[in-house]
């Protein structure tokens, strides 16, 4: 295997890292007595370290983003040769890639119409805040300017979606925030806020008290993600979306779905709203739209709201006064069409959904063997498990533990994840996201690993 003519020495490289690197999410304390963890190489779902060890990746990536897996050559040869031909020009031009892409990501979303490109989930967020700022400002008399967003989502990291962020341990410590941005409650049922016959639609209600409660005239806007990912993977109840989606024509609310993770078939379908007839104004996507071969980001919008930006051309201030520089690279749109061909001629979205459905029957066969599972849920390859220390009082498994459980399978050479200081005291949910292409046995072999970790330290 390649993997093992670039192990020569890489102490070098480890001791660099460690001395120079400051890692996302990371406490250091621990890297001043032991190493960090460096990949080297991946092939498909496999990874290998610096120190040559190989692992599984349940995680795709570690936040749910290589959705095609590994060493991928077809994407690195269409980044390669577009780089050659045209690497950049910013986004108030168009570029040959940045339109067949376009047109390529619009045929999947009926309904929308238009694309705007930037570099990361949180930039693609933003930009809805800014648009659903400026149509306030220009076609409501500065009314409908404050957004919604719910407990337990997550929508980046700047200080704009912070102010969005339904995950308190990860806004904490950075505010203060900018005004606007309101809080809706979560809709997961294992966690029951309202004991009522169909739980979905009365969670969605909760939305409609607060939108009362705020006045309607002064909300512009909700963000939510389809299946909420870093705050437990919660899969709405039924119900939920067809009265989220009445709510928001009811009061003239857009409706923003984070596609960040659900995009580019994580759930079976090319977005996670398709799975619920929903029929969204914006939609934004990052992560496994190239599979993280290039930096790519993208707010998908309607031709209505396209049209609020060019109604008054006489008006020099009338358009969207936005840039993002990077949103010019063509390394991002190209490796997005060759990332699409591939779920496309691979039958990824199939793959997907019947790998998902081994994934889940996995994870209920553990429910059954380990007391500790309290809630599996999931949608195709986007799964996890709710710890519990007692099934009956619902008490979250502490957060130690669930890191030991992690560790226990990164030990056995299988990388899991689970909610990370996001909500305090709930941080219990192991998370699983493999690539699109694992098959039968991978899925065996990831719940396996979890089996002898649950067994072993949580009884
Ligand atoms: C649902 C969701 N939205 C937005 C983001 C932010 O994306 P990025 O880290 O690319 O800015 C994330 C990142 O994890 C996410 O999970």
């Amino acid at each position: 295997m390649q993997h093992t003519e670039t192990l020569n020495d890489l102490s070098g490289v480890v001791a660099a890292d460690r001395a120079h690197v400051w890692h996302h999410l990371s406490q250091h304390k621990p890297y001043e007595t032991a190493d960090p963890r460096v990949f080297v190489e991946g092939r498909g779902m496999r990874l290998w370290d610096a120190k040559g060890t190989e692992y599984l990746d349940a995680v795709s990536g570690g936040v749910w983003t290589v959705n095609v897996g590994y060493g991928r050559e077809s994407i690195a040869n269409a980044v390669r040769d577009q780089l050659i031909r045209l690497n950049y020009y910013a986004g108030a031009a168009g570029t040959v890639p940045g339109a067949v892409f376009a047109e390529k990501l619009i045929a999947k979303m009926p309904g929308l119409s238009r694309v705007y490109y930037s570099n990361s989930g949180s930039e693609a967020n933003e930009k809805v805040y800014k648009m659903v700022r400026q149509i306030a400002a220009r076609h409501h008399g500065g009314r409908k300017w404050k957004i919604l967003y719910r407990e337990r989502d997550y929508h980046g990291t700047t200080i704009g979606t912070l102010a969005t962020s339904g995950q308190d341990q990860r806004a904490m410590q950075y505010g203060p925030y900018p005004d606007g941005f309101v809080r809706v409650p979560h809709c997961l049922e294992y966690r029951k806020q309202w004991h009522v016959g169909n739980y979905g639609e009365r969670a969605a209600d909760a939305i409609e008290e607060v939108i009362l409660r705020e006045g309607p005239d002064s909300i512009g806007a909700i963000v939510l993600e389809p299946v909420t990912a870093g705050g437990g993977v919660i899969t709405p109840p039924e119900g939920y979306w067809p009265r989220v989606q009445e709510i928001c024509r009811k009061y003239d609310i857009l409706l923003h779905i984070d596609e960040v993770v659900c995009g580019l078939g994580r759930t079976g379908t090319w977005f996670g709203y398709q799975n619920y007839g929903i029929e969204p104004d914006f939609v934004t996507m990052a992560k496994g739209l190239a599979s993280g071969y290039a930096a790519i980001s993208c707010t998908a919008t309607t031709e209505r709201v396209f049209e609020m930006f060019k109604d008054a051309p006489e008006d020099s201030m009338s358009y969207f006064r936005d840039i993002s520089t990077f949103g010019g690279c063509t390394a991002g749109p190209v490796a997005a069409i060759e990332n699409m061909r591939i779920i496309e001629d691979e039958g990824l979205l199939a793959n997907t959904v019947a790998m998902g459905e081994r994934l889940m029957a996995n994870l209920q066969a553990l429910m059954e063997r380990h007391a500790v599972i309290g809630d599996v849920r999931g949608k195709g390859l986007f799964c996890g498990a709710e710890l519990v220390a007692d099934r009956a009082t619902k008490e979250p498994l502490d957060e130690r533990m669930v890191q030991a459980i992690v560790a226990d399978c990164m030990a056995q050479g299988v990388i899991i994840g689970a909610t990370n200081r996001s909500l305090p005291g709930l941080n219990n949910t192991l998370c699983l996201s493999p690539a699109l292409i694992a098959t039968p046995d991978d899925i065996d072999r990831i719940t396996d690993a979890m089996d002898r970790a649950l067994a072993k330290l949580a009884g």
